[in-house]
């Protein structure tokens, strides 16, 4: 059965002369997406992205690894920002085998109380991160601060031997990634930033079907995020009992701007500079993650944004339309192609989130969990210049009617897949229990934060910032 559909595959992609134009290596990646497609749509034209999500998670007897663990050992954590992600991740962390919580440190109390709640009495908590990174008990921090503070703790737990999963963005302002990446090679210890669609099958499965030759080759990506309600747009609720006595205003201000106690500002920190890093460092980040893993780039040499406070005006300092443009020059593992990226918080007509790959011969749409491929198979057009075009890339134009083959594949994950988010923490402690390496370590965070925050930048200065993605260094004009 499947040798004959990948016969018949072949077989009609064959009749269309799609090889005549192509070169060598083109031709084998074709190849290569032929022989996968069949495989994947034996039976229907529906495929199957699930994989490894269940294999990653098999715990196989290994030598003990460099960071003093065995394959089966337990590995312990501790949660630093114990607010909306901290306790998602930890609820995600804990789902892993082997992994245990030992203690929890956030700067408002309410936090530290409904850390007892959730997780028992036996959790220590505390206020101070440091006390948290005295202790010789805890191998590993999950940090999901508000952005400002990831920086410092970072660097801080990697110092005290801990290894760390730190939130996206990684860094709070583009001066800030160097430190990390310097103290991550230093400390030896693993380091993954958290944006978690990067383990996701949908993007593993992307990043192969553009090796493959899906979509031709790459020369335009687009991606946005779509919302329309308070908590989207980041007005989140304020405890009753916040106060001063109740949580730590001082040490939150500590790295930054001194003011007086504000309550908004604490618990609504991403519309505000001084913590958070916007739309693009909250939002884009996740799709630079997504594309820089599926395309292996560095990131894009040329950033421009725009935008404006259209709505949500409640004192923020950040717009609520933000749109991003990003050069991406020819690099050894994509040609040059462009990235556009848009960011609406009053959108009325959607609550989506969206990334689509462009090539000269179809296109990608990605999530987390399936990826579509369309392919553009048609010649139709009746413009001379056009046809002549065709002419010369071998490519037939005219006559007979040819028979077609699909033009739009989905592949999805299995069901009952755990997601991203599960198989990002799998590949975190995996990383730790047998001495491997992630994906998204200290060098792809940082260059998957930094055009997002140079939208920031760009933004605010009202001019276009080049970047040199590959020394991750500022290029003057
Ligand atoms: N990967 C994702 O999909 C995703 C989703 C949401 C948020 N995030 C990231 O997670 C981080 C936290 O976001 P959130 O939505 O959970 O915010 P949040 O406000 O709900 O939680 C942050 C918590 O950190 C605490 N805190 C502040 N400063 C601290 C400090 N110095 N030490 C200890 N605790 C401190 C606060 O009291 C609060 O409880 C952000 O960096 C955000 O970008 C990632």
């Amino acid at each position: 059965m499947m040798a004959a559909v990948l016969k018949y595959v072949g077989k009609i992609f064959e009749s269309q002369n799609y090889n005549q134009s192509m070169s060598k290596k083109e031709q084998a990646s074709r190849r290569g997406f032929l022989r996968n497609m069949a495989a994947a749509t034996a039976a229907l034209a529906v495929g199957n992205v699930a994989m490894a999500a269940e294999e990653k998670n098999v715990w196989v007897q290994s030598i003990r690894s460099k960071n003093g663990f065995d394959a089966n050992d337990q590995i312990n954590i501790a949660l630093i920002g114990a607010g909306g992600m901290g306790v998602q991740d930890t609820i995600t962390a804990l789902q892993v085998p082997g992994i245990k919580l030992v203690a929890v440190c956030d700067l408002y109390d309410g936090r530290l109380k409904e850390a007892k709640e959730r997780w028992g009495s036996a959790i220590a908590t505390t206020r101070s991160y440091k006390e948290i990174l005295a202790r010789k008990d805890i191998d590993a921090v999950i940090i999901a601060t508000p952005d400002h503070w990831h920086q410092q703790i970072s660097i801080d737990s990697l110092k005290a031997g801990k290894h760390v999963y730190c939130e996206k963005p990684m860094v709070h302002s583009i001066g800030e990634g160097p430190a990390v990446i310097k103290a991550q090679q230093e400390s030896g210890k693993i380091f993954q930033v958290g944006s978690q669609g990067v383990s996701s099958l949908g993007n593993e499965k992307a990043k192969e079907l553009l090796k493959d030759g899906a979509i031709g080759e790459l020369n335009y990506a687009e991606g946005f995020w779509a919302r329309h309600s308070p908590l989207g747009a980041w007005q989140y609720p304020i405890p009753d009992d916040a106060s001063p006595a109740t949580l730590d205003w001082e040490a939150f201000i500590s790295n930054t701007t001194k003011r007086p106690f504000d309550k908004t500002r604490f618990f609504r920190w991403r519309n505000y500079t001084d913590y958070g890093t916007g739309m693009s460092g909250d939002l884009f980040v996740h799709l630079f993650s997504s594309l820089h893993f599926i395309t292996d780039s560095f990131g894009p040499n040329k950033v421009y944004s725009s935008g404006g406070l259209r709505y949500w005006k409640d004192g923020r300092e950040v717009p609520d339309v933000l749109l991003g443009t990003f050069d991406y020059g020819v690099q050894k593992a994509h040609p040059a192609f462009n990235l556009s990226l848009r960011c609406n918080f009053v959108d009325g007509t959607s609550g989506t989130t969206f990334l689509k790959l462009v090539g000269s011969e179809g296109s990608m749409d990605i999530t987390w969990d399936d990826v579509t491929v369309k392919r553009n198979t048609e010649v139709t057009s009746d413009d001379p210049f056009f046809l002549e075009q065709m002419r010369k890339a071998g490519k037939e134009v005219g006559g007979r009617k040819r028979i077609l083959p699909p033009q739009e594949f989905k592949f999805s994950a299995e069901k009952g897949y755990k997601g991203g988010p599960y198989d990002h923490f799998v590949n975190f402690f995996e990383a730790i229990r047998k001495n491997g390496k992630v994906a998204e370590d200290a060098v792809f965070g940082y260059r998957a934060a930094a055009p997002a925050l140079l939208c920031n930048d760009s933004f605010r200065q009202d001019k276009a910032i080049i970047w040199n993605p590959e020394k991750m260094e500022l290029v003057k004009k």
